[in-house]
């Protein structure tokens, strides 16, 4: 399948970064990550959770969705303690009306922003400073209903665009054209109560990943910049940032 847009790494895994990790202004730093993790890692990871988080992870009734939630959790933790030079286990994060994660006050002042998505044992976490970010990512799977899903959840435009590819494109479009807008609705922080069909992106895995317009008004779009990536094969994942950043660095969690 064409994949001529994607920042595709495949075949080359994301490299490992070293221990000590800044991220100046003006870069967006991409991680992925395999939540399915070894005993001993997964042990680590959940002594980094507030009780709060190991509650939350308790209710899960499926062992396996358990453990991916404290390894994402952890992760994340791992992560933004490496940017703020602190220990992890300490961080607080607060939630915003919609359900958006960022960290507390006191360290919200520091400028860090973040956003999170897992599918399919991926987990993918996005950072920045001083702008809103999005991240989603799925797995690509056969979807019977794609168009039906896309009249009931995208705009005019997007079924139009999306009508008109051959239909061996019309599966990698699909989930292509979902990502970036998951990716954006993820940015903005509303969740679903910003309409999907509100806003359109480029859906051709041909073209380069873009908002075209926000309530019709392209001018409104343009402040925003959104890459599509292939993390792993049969992955498709979208970063959403206001405004364009001068570098992207991709990394991965070891274990
Ligand atoms: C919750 C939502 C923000 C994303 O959900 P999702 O795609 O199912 O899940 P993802 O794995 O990508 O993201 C979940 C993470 O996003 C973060 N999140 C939750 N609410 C959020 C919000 N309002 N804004 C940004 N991020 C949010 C959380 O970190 C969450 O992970 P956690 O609970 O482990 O901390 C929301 O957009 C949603 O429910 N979407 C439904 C998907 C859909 O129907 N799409 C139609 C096709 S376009």
């Amino acid at each position: 399948m064409p994949t001529k847009n994607f920042t595709s790494d495949a075949a080359c895994p994301w490299p490992v970064p070293p221990d000590s990790l800044d991220l100046p202004k003006g870069l967006v730093h991409l991680w992925c990550a395999d939540l399915d993790r070894s005993e001993e890692s997964l042990a680590q990871l959940r002594a980094l959770l507030s009780d709060d988080e190991r509650h939350r992870a308790d209710r899960f009734r499926i062992g396996s969705l358990r453990d991916r939630f404290v390894a994402g959790r952890g992760m994340l933790r791992a992560i933004l303690g490496k940017y703020l030079q602190m220990d992890p286990a300490n961080l607080r994060l607060n939630y915003r009306a919609h359900g958006k994660p960022e960290l507390a006050p006191i360290w919200k002042a520091r400028g860090l922003e973040f956003n999170v998505s897992h599918s399919n044992g991926l987990a993918m976490f996005a950072f920045t400073r001083g702008r809103e970010i999005g991240v989603d990512v799925e797995s690509i799977r056969p979807m019977p209903n794609a168009a039906g899903i896309l009249e009931r959840f995208f705009s005019a435009e997007e079924v139009a665009q999306w009508q008109c590819l051959p239909p061996e494109q019309q599966l990698q479009a699909f989930f292509h054209g979902w990502t970036c807008k998951e990716a954006w609705i993820k940015a903005v922080g509303s969740g679903l109560s910003f309409p999907l069909s509100e806003f359109c992106v480029s859906l051709s895995p041909l073209e380069p990943a873009r908002v075209l317009s926000i309530q019709g008004d392209p001018r409104r779009a343009a402040e925003w910049w959104l890459e599509s990536y292939e993390p792993r094969a049969g992955f498709v994942a979208a970063v959403a940032v206001h405004g364009e950043p001068q570098q992207v660095m991709r990394w991965q969690f070891g274990e």
